[in-house]
């Protein structure tokens, strides 16, 4: 390509990732000061550190840069970037921000596992650990509302970094399967997601390697419900609700088995479950791959931000999952070649069957 055009894409993207950035840091904000107003404290804690504030805006800068480079390598297919539409988008603010102030309430008032009559129903066929709110949304990954919500959400949450951070899952797929992106590009793979939730890195999956057939798995119904409307556009996808510490799956299926924003979310023998079993059901030499949280081993600077999380948001298990190595997970597990790359807060790691 043009290296002028190229150059031009590359500034294009990375203003329009900052940019978005800053609309949903805007939405941050305006939550932090809603909720002080209405409940002492507020939520979620600023950092107010100059050092570590700096710290992470080069961090999510450096994301966006890397990702700007992609997009104008063409290893990225620009598509991925379509933003959704603006009165859908500015019509979920409102009520996020509502929303927001109403948990932190229950969350002040030890009400975590409170649940409406829709997301009651379902949990009570669901494991223990899941049986409650996670973040700041209501009803856990139980009802169709907290399944409308989430992106959105989750996008408050990162200072619109989420799908960036998300992302991060595509590299070692680049690099095993470019170039990609093309039309004829996964054909022959079988890739599966776990814990894939309403399906928005199973669409990168799909927009990178059209013809891989892609399997969307999730322990919500709900979840997979708005995956299945979401990702309705694409050949080759079928839903599967199962827990991803049992997959319904014959051994060695499949080329790569991802999961993004899991494993934060488990107890840690859980945690070990998923991973064997994300491992059993790959065929030898597969791809094994996670998204998550950094931890403090990775950036020991944050280490206090990353402490102050599970006190703003109700994330029992997230303190026992700094304290161990996700890395360290997959080498018990058995994995060859296992490695990282972190981006802004989160962090790729991958490793082979
Ligand atoms: C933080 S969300 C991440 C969703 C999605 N991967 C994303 O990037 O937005 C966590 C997801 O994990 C799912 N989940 C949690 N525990 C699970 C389990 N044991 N088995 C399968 N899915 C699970 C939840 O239903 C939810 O959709």
């Amino acid at each position: 390509m043009d290296p002028v055009l190229s150059r031009l894409i590359e500034w294009g993207v990375f203003g329009f990732e900052v940019g978005r950035g800053a609309h949903f840091l805007a939405q941050m904000r305006a939550l932090q000061l809603l909720t002080r107003i209405a409940v002492p404290g507020g939520f979620p804690t600023r950092v107010r550190q100059k050092s570590i504030e700096a710290g992470l805006r080069q961090e999510l800068f450096e994301l966006f840069r890397q990702e700007a480079r992609l997009f104008a390598d063409r290893k990225l297919p620009l598509a991925m970037l379509k933003p959704e539409g603006l009165i859908r988008h500015g019509l979920r603010v409102g009520v996020l921000l509502v929303d927001g102030v109403r948990l932190l309430r229950q969350k002040k008032a030890g009400r975590t596992t409170q649940f409406s009559e829709e997301a009651r129903e379902k949990a009570d066929e669901k494991p223990r650990y899941y049986q409650r709110n996670f973040h700041f949304q209501e009803d856990g990954y139980l009802s169709s509302r907290s399944a409308e919500l989430y992106e959105h959400q989750v996008e408050i949450l990162f200072a619109g970094a989420a799908d960036a951070m998300r992302r991060l899952a595509l590299r070692p797929m680049l690099e095993r399967w470019g170039p990609t992106g093309v039309p004829g590009a996964g054909k022959g793979l079988k890739i599966l997601e776990v814990a894939a939730g309403t399906g928005r890195t199973s669409r990168f999956i799909k927009q990178l390697l059209p013809q891989a057939h892609l399997t969307v798995s999730d322990l919500s119904e709900v979840y997979l419900q708005k995956a299945r409307r979401e990702l309705a556009e694409f050949d080759h996808v079928d839903f599967v609700e199962a827990p991803a510490e049992a997959l319904p799956f014959q051994p060695g299926q499949f080329d790569a088995v991802v999961s993004v924003f899991l494993f934060h979310e488990l107890p840690l023998e859980v945690r070990r479950q998923v991973l064997a079993e994300k491992i059993r059901v790959a065929r030898p030499g597969a791809l094994i791959a996670a998204v998550d949280s950094i931890q403090p081993h990775d950036f020991p600077d944050y280490a206090a931000v990353l402490e102050q999380f599970p006190r703003d948001f109700h994330e029992p298990f997230f303190r026992n999952y700094l304290e161990n190595p996700l890395e360290g997970l997959l080498e018990q597990a058995g994995l060859r070649a296992v490695a990282k790359q972190t981006g802004f807060v989160s962090k790729l790691v991958h490793g082979t069957t």
